[in-house]
């Protein structure tokens, strides 16, 4: 294993019982503190992609903001937000999934991605893959092609509905760099 994954890993804070008891938060603000770290994490996904003819890196709101524009500046790519519902201005295209607890929705600006362009998505953690499976729905719904996802944290206990088939279908396409202990 790379050191610098051994490195990131430790930078990660795990909180208990937050935002509710029985969650095991990945606090990825710690991480953001150690510029070495939050660089060694950006230069991961830059040595996985650079090169790949990726022309579009797609962000998941919200932490997928903070990882998604620095990969994308990095390969030469467009940076695509896919924001909750009613945040953007122009015309979108939405896509609702299921949480362990709810609903929620992703929506793209029409026009964003062309057909035919290789995109990468990015987010901060995979639990069930539910939000990553909204976002490559999304994406391929404008034509373009999902090369990956991109990920920091999986969380290897996964629940909710859909959740294993979800996981399966993102991990095949999919590169998390960190595997929670225990989530
Ligand atoms: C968290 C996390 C991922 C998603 C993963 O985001 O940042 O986006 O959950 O869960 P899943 O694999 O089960 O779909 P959250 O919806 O809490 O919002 P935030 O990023 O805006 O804080
Ligand atoms: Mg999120």
């Amino acid at each position: 294993e790379d050191p610098r994954i051994h490195d990131i890993k430790t930078r990660i804070r795990v909180v208990p019982n937050f935002p509710k008891p029985g969650i095991m938060f990945q606090d990825i603000t710690t991480l953001l503190l150690n510029p070495k770290a939050f660089k060694d994490t950006i230069d991961l996904f830059v040595e996985r992609y650079k090169g790949k003819n990726i022309s579009v890196v797609a962000g998941i709101e919200a932490r997928g903001f903070i990882f998604g524009p620095p990969i994308a500046l990095a390969i030469g790519a467009k940076f695509v937000p896919l924001r909750k519902p009613r945040k953007l201005p122009g015309k979108v295209i939405s896509e609702k999934y299921i949480l362990e607890y709810g609903k929620d929705c992703l929506e793209m600006h029409v026009g964003a991605v062309k057909s035919g362009e290789r995109a990468l998505v990015v987010d901060d953690l995979i639990a069930t893959g539910g939000t990553l499976c909204a976002a490559m729905n999304l994406l391929e719904r404008a034509g373009a092609e999902v090369v990956e996802c991109a990920c920091v944290i999986e969380l290897p206990d996964l629940k909710g509905p859909g959740a294993i088939e979800w996981q399966a279908i993102v991990c095949a396409r999919g590169v998390p760099l960190i595997m929670a202990d225990d989530a």
